[in-house]
């Protein structure tokens, strides 16, 4: 969460840090600041607004002051609520050092209350602004060495951070650390940059180097210096971004998520390229698959969702337990895992802390690490044994929508890789799985030419204040996943149901109107009948029904037509309505779409 940008070079750093908070506004988008030091007096200038980007833009006009090197910062709230005064970067008492921070200082309370007693004065509720004090009598100590500060300053701090700071003393030069949190620094010709991820300078270089765990980076316009939290220099990890900055912007769609929707197909197709007859040996070489007698799937959201649809075709086609948990309550419980569980941690962003820190006491624990992961260098990644990247390209709509398919993807390749190396699914099977693989690029193309149509059907419902989703098998996950959309986007009650579960209790929420969407299992498929009853019951007390199905059925007072393939490979199809209902009533209710409330892309804390 929170966005960070740093930039120092031969431009005036205003146009760039700028560009880059708006390119990373989907990490958070609660306040905006930055801080920049003047070329005339090297002064520190900030300024900083709650709200959106666009509220601080707006105040800028043409007072801001020639500069070089700067920092800015968008903040998706921890401590303290989005105001101006808990909007970053925090300063120092001589309001000469500036500090902006993503992740939470874990000891802020006990690190305040030592720098209060000391006779530091505080301007803000955030635990970051502790670290503005503690590294400006640091710097003292170490003689006017930011870098040296900050290492120092690391070493005191529990949680997780990213860090960059700057002081007037030392214009053109900005200093970064991470921990639990990304940071990239952007290799530019005579500039260079720090950002949370490489979005925020991609459209000046393609070059970037990677800061591992504890490591702090030094930079200026011609010089970068990594070192540990010793001091000991670090070799560069330098790598060439492989997505190019048009991927990253609207192309004529209104809002990203609509563009994403549009996407899927070709996301489906570059995540099945070479795939879908085996997985590359480069993928799975870090790994003996051989040699397990569990799958672990842990993931939040969205990627939660697509773990539980993993669920049911690994086991069916690897006849092996799969046991799917919320990453955020996993390591708590303290499961049994050992050298025998396979750990597949879902994630697009490869950032989400709760997911990091399943995965890392799993890891602990001797399972081997099998990540699912659409961001390519990212800490999930880097730290697991093997990794299938899902190719959905960047996904900047805080709703994910590509990034899903794509984990359904790599779930349904990961089910048929361990059903082969185990022998347990038939030649048969795995043909037509093969085959129903590949053709659903264009089956999902197909559902795509009915959007209009349900545009039009959601906005009917636009004054609903509950929506129900209700699935069987791997209907039943597509439906918690619609019913997440929905919350997520329009900000209204939806929930996702088991067809079978409702008689069991929530059948008491059905009143005359209550628009119910089914999912209905594949045509022919044992649940298709059983799902067809639940219908009629909910149907009977008053529910108007939106089926997606693959056929006519009879009791649906809309229905939304998806073609057929395998029972399991459904939500791949069925998810697109979904969230099209999710997108449209987001609108029609007049939300933002891009960036709900109270909402951020990454999730980088706990
Ligand atoms: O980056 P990750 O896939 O680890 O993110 C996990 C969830 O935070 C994410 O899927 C979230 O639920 C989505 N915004 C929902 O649309």
């Amino acid at each position: 969460m929170c966005g960070i940008v740093g930039y120092t070079g031969k431009d005036l750093a205003l146009g760039p840090v700028l560009e880059g908070l708006r390119k990373l506004e989907y990490r958070g988008y609660d306040s905006a600041g930055i801080a920049l030091i003047t070329d005339a007096g090297e002064k520190l200038w900030i300024e900083k607004r709650a709200g959106k980007l666009g509220n601080l833009e707006e105040i800028l006009g043409d007072k801001v002051p020639n500069s070089h090197s700067g920092i800015g910062h968008t903040r998706w709230a921890t401590h303290g609520g989005p105001t101006d005064e808990n909007a970053h970067p925090h300063l120092d008492n001589e309001g000469k050092l500036a500090v902006i921070h993503n992740g939470i200082i874990e000891n802020y309370l006990e690190l305040r209350q030592q720098l209060e007693k000391a006779g530091h004065i505080f301007k803000s509720e955030t635990d970051s602004e502790s670290v503005a004090h503690l590294l400006s009598d640091s710097r003292k100590k170490h003689g006017g060495d930011l870098a040296a500060a900050m290492r120092e300053v690391c070493q005191q701090l529990r949680g997780s951070f990213t860090l960059l700071a700057i002081h007037s003393d030392q214009p053109g030069r900005i200093v970064g650390a991470r921990r639990n949190s990304p940071l990239v620094v952007g290799v530019g010709d005579g500039e260079n940059f720090l950002a949370s991820d490489v979005s925020a300078f991609i459209s000046h270089t393609k070059r970037a180097l990677e800061l591992g765990q504890d490591e702090v980076a030094d930079i200026t316009a011609d010089a970068i210096v990594i070192t540990n939290l010793t001091g000991k220099t670090l070799p560069h990890n330098e790598y060439e971004i492989s997505w190019d900055a048009s991927a990253a912007e609207r192309g004529g769609f209104e809002h990203f998520m609509l563009k994403e929707i549009f996407e899927q197909p070709k996301a489906i197709a570059d995540t099945l390229l070479g795939r879908i007859s085996g997985l590359e040996s480069d993928v799975t070489k870090g790994i003996d698959l051989k040699n397990i007698d569990k799958v672990v799937i842990i993931a939040c959201g969205t990627a939660y969702h697509a773990g539980l649809v993993g669920k049911y075709a690994i086991e069916k086609w690897a006849n092996i337990a799969v046991d799917v948990e919320l990453a955020s309550e996993y390591r708590y419980r303290e499961p049994s895992v050992d050298n025998k569980t396979l750990l597949i941690p879902i994630s697009q962003s490869g950032e989400t802390m709760d997911t990091l820190m399943a995965m890392r006491y799993a890891k602990e624990k001797g399972a081997k690490v099998f990540a699912v992961c659409n961001t390519n260098g990212s800490t999930i990644p880097r730290e697991s044994d093997a990794v299938l990247y899902t190719h959905a390209g960047p996904e900047i709509a805080v709703a994910s929508t590509k990034a899903f398919e794509t984990q359904l993807i790599a779930m349904y390749l990961i089910g048929l890789h361990l059903g082969r190396i185990r022998g347990t699914i038939s030649a048969e099977l795995m043909a037509e799985i093969e085959s129903e693989l590949s053709e659903l690029p264009a089956k999902v193309e197909q559902v795509l030419e009915t959007v209009e149509p349900l545009r039009e059907l959601t906005r009917k419902f636009s004054k609903s204040t509950s929506m129900l989703f209700l699935g069987r098998h791997v209907g039943f996950p597509t439906a918690l996943e619609g019913a997440l959309k929905l919350k997520e986007l329009a900000y209204m009650h939806a929930e996702g149901f088991a067809g079978g579960e409702l008689k069991h209790g929530p059948i008491a929420l059905i009143e005359d109107g209550t628009p119910v969407v089914a999912i209905m299992p594949a045509a022919g498929s044992l649940l298709a009948e059983k799902m067809a009853s639940n219908i009629q019951e909910v149907k009977a007390r008053g529910a108007v029904i939106i089926a997606i199905a693959d056929s006519p059925l009879a009791a649906a007072n809309h229905l939304v037509r998806i073609p057929t393939t395998h029972e399991f490979l459904q939500p791949v199809l069925s998810v697109v309505p979904l969230q099209v209902i999710a997108y449209e009533m987001a609108i029609a209710r007049g939300n933002d779409v891009d960036q709900p409330r109270n909402l951020a892309k990454s999730v980088t804390v706990e």
